[in-house]
């Protein structure tokens, strides 16, 4: 049996969140510049997306940009852009041939009106697929995420259409960028670094962790598959011990 064949068998993720790393160490390999990492890694963006929907995944998140990403080069930053906008362009027969709903997560805005524009288009195109759901963090956080929430909140209370006792996690769920998507159950990280890199803070209470040395231009399929059945092993006990879980599936 593949790999594949293996986890149509098991509980599937929900949702899957993606810190794609290592395209720069990618390029240093090979003596290029690191921006022909990022460019092999639009290729790794493709399988995944196409691996999620062969599965039936309903929720896929890629950190595509962080806050903390403004500190690179500008050059580098000018590339990621334009990469950005090739890839929108690239990417939108595949996303309507699967059926993929494209959303944003993140303070977007900053990478300018065409970026601004053509992202709008593609969120409007996809906006009635039905097939599994892509969201792209940029310029996004997890402290922003929270943060936004809480400005967020606080204008509501003020302005009285958010009583503060109200306020309890799912109230504060929807104040946040993710409002309405489940909390991702498995997190990816490529490149074998070992952090949440102010990611979806609030969202990961609970998920999956899964690192992989694979540099991410490197990540393929059969990687995100690897990724599944590994998580398909995994006891999620969410606060309860595991003679409990037993209790509860018998
Ligand atoms: C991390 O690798 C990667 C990024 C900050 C950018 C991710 C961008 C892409 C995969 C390409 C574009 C994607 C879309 C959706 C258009 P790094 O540069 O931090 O690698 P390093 O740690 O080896 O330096």
């Amino acid at each position: 049996m593949t790999v594949k064949e293996s986890i149509m068998q098991g509980v599937l993720p929900k949702h899957i969140a993606v810190i794609m790393d290592g395209n720069g160490r990618w390029a240093k390999k090979r003596g290029l510049n690191r921006v022909f990492g990022h460019r092999n890694g639009v290729q790794a963006v493709h399988e995944t997306m196409e691996a999620a929907v062969e599965l039936g995944i309903p929720f896929v998140t890629f950190y595509a940009f962080s806050t903390e990403n403004w500190n690179r080069p500008q050059e580098e930053i000018s590339a990621l852009t334009g990469l950005l906008l090739k890839t929108i362009d690239q990417e939108t027969p595949t996303l309507m041939e699967h059926q993929v709903r494209l959303l944003t997560i993140g303070d977007s805005g900053r990478f300018g009106p065409e970026v601004t524009a053509k992202l709008d288009e593609l969120k409007a195109k996809t906006a009635g697929n039905t097939g599994t759901t892509v969201l792209l963090a940029l310029n996004y956080s997890g402290k922003w995420d929270l943060v936004q929430a809480a400005r967020r909140m606080a204008l509501d209370a003020v302005a009285g259409r958010l009583e503060p006792h109200t306020i309890d996690e799912s109230v504060f769920a929807t104040y946040l960028s993710t409002a309405g998507i489940p909390d991702p159950d498995l997190l990816i990280r490529t490149s074998g670094e070992y952090r949440i890199s102010n990611f979806l803070l609030w969202q990961l209470a609970y998920a999956e962790f899964y690192f992989t040395p694979v540099l991410w231009p490197d990540f393929r399929k059969t990687h995100l598959f690897e990724a599944i059945a590994d998580f398909q092993q995994r006891e999620r006990r969410f606060g309860m011990t595991g003679d409990q879980l037993t209790d509860k599936q018998q």
